[in-house]
């Protein structure tokens, strides 16, 4: 019985440990009120566990419901999130922005449609003695993307992730962590961003940035990260 006990705390700290969650989002240095409040809050708040299924609706949003507040963000602000756990996984960051169709809040649109364009990539680095790397990794917090000062003005939701590439080299064992955040953009930007894709849709079980045996990989440009080209305005 105590070893049954203790087997089963073994498991739920692996959990906690290996995995996070994204909570607070970040703007320009400074954080959102707390966690939740512009941040759709995720099924995982509690489990930590990433999505493994890209055809999954839970890879849009993962969300278990809408947050209360809409953060504004001036086009061209740097914006990352905070996690809670550390990173510990290796893969890369991606953001994606939705504009909010006309007559719909972001407290409320689900990001449904083909509607969501990708605004930064953190692809691998080289260290000096030949050790691919991934920025980011082991940190507290994602890393930094800059909104694009062109993306017009409204509101939108923001979403970023991290694919966990450790266990990828199997179908459906890429771990996507990740969170939408309702927010508000400012400035005159008249771009026009694209390609627009939608979630579930964007990603495929075989990409190749998805489907991968990290240890097979040369340089850190060959990385091919999934989704569409990303927009810079
Ligand atoms: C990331 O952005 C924050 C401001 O939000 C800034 O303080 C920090 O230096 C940036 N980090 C990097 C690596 O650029
Ligand atoms: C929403 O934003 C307002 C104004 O910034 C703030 O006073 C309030 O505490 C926020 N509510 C939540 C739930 O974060």
């Amino acid at each position: 019985m105590r070893f049954f006990t203790g087997f089963l705390l073994a498991i739920a700290c692996t959990a906690v440990h290996g995995h996070y969650t994204f909570p607070r989002l970040v703007v320009n240095g400074k954080p959102e009120a707390k966690d939740w409040s512009v941040t759709r809050m995720t099924k995982n708040v509690n489990s930590k566990s990433g999505v493994e299924s890209v055809a999954s609706g839970d890879i849009r949003c993962y969300q278990s419901k809408n947050a209360d507040n809409i953060t504004t963000i001036p086009a061209g602000a740097t914006v990352h999130f905070i996690s809670t756990q550390q990173v510990n996984h290796p893969g890369p960051f991606q953001f994606y922005l939705a504009k909010v169709p006309a007559g719909m809040s972001a407290q409320t649109w689900d990001g449904s449609g083909e509607v969501w364009f990708k605004f930064h990539t953190e692809m691998p680095a080289m260290t000096k003695d030949k050790q691919l790397t991934w920025p980011g990794q082991n940190e507290y917090k994602t890393t930094n993307a800059t909104i694009p000062k062109s993306v017009p003005s409204g509101e939108y939701l923001l979403r970023v992730e991290h694919i966990a590439l450790h266990l990828a080299s199997a179908p459906n064992k890429a771990q996507f962590y990740l969170s939408c955040a309702q927010v508000k953009i400012t400035g005159d930007g008249n771009g026009n961003p694209g390609p627009l894709v939608a979630f579930p849709g964007a990603y495929k079980t075989s990409d190749p940035g998805i489907l991968i045996n990290l240890g097979a990989l040369a340089t850190p440009d060959s990385y091919v990260p999934p989704g569409p080209a990303v927009w810079s305005g």
